[in-house]
């Protein structure tokens, strides 16, 4: 069955590592996952007194997380952790209390980096938070994808074929994963 994916991405700059291996996730994707890139930049900073009357961002943005079946995120590491921007999305859909949207959902985290170590503190900090939001989310395989500068072709766009085998194979994986729920 046909499964509808919220794709989140960490990084709000045009020219963004992670944009660009979303990208490729949603081009490897298998048919069934019906992939959405769902932007986070346009959000309000969360504020709790705002949510007497929320700010539309906040409802269109908890709409279309409610309307998916699962959740992939795609973000760098900011000073070791996860990203503000994304860390407000997380938290817009969480709330009023009892109202989260995240509930329901599955979810799977790949983080990228020119660094070494793939954004592995935000990879794990991304799962620290949505895995209180009741979010199941994959863990094998994981995905820190490190020195994404070398893994992209000279189009500067798609990547090299051995990480084009990895990203299909995760996307395979998180198939599965989704139909599990
Ligand atoms: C970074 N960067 C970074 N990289 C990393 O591997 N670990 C880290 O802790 C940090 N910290 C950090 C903080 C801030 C505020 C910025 C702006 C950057 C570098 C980061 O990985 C690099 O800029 C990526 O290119 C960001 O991802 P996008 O925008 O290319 O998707």
């Amino acid at each position: 069955m046909d499964k509808k994916i919220a794709v989140l991405v960490g990084s709000l700059r045009k020219e963004s590592f992670n944009r660009k291996i979303a990208n490729e996730l949603i081009r490897l994707a298998p048919k069934t996952l019906k992939m959405e890139m769902v932007e986070i930049g346009n959000l309000p900073l969360y504020n709790e007194d705002l949510d007497i009357n929320p700010p539309k961002e906040w409802t269109d943005f908890r709409e279309i997380i409610q309307n998916s079946d699962a959740i992939l995120f795609v973000s760098p590491e900011y000073n070791r952790t996860i990203p503000g921007g994304l860390k407000n999305a997380i938290d817009v859909g969480s709330r009023p209390p009892g109202k989260s949207v995240w509930k329901g959902k599955s979810g799977a985290v790949v983080t990228v980096s020119p660094g070494a170590t793939g954004g592995l503190g935000s990879n794990h900090n991304i799962r620290q938070a949505v895995v209180f939001l009741d979010i199941p989310m994959m863990q094998q395989p994981e995905a820190y994808i490190g020195k994404v500068h070398e893994l992209l072709r000279e189009d500067g766009k798609t990547v090299i074929e051995k990480t084009e085998t990895f990203l299909r194979d995760y996307m395979l994986a998180f198939e599965k994963w989704v139909n599990l729920f």
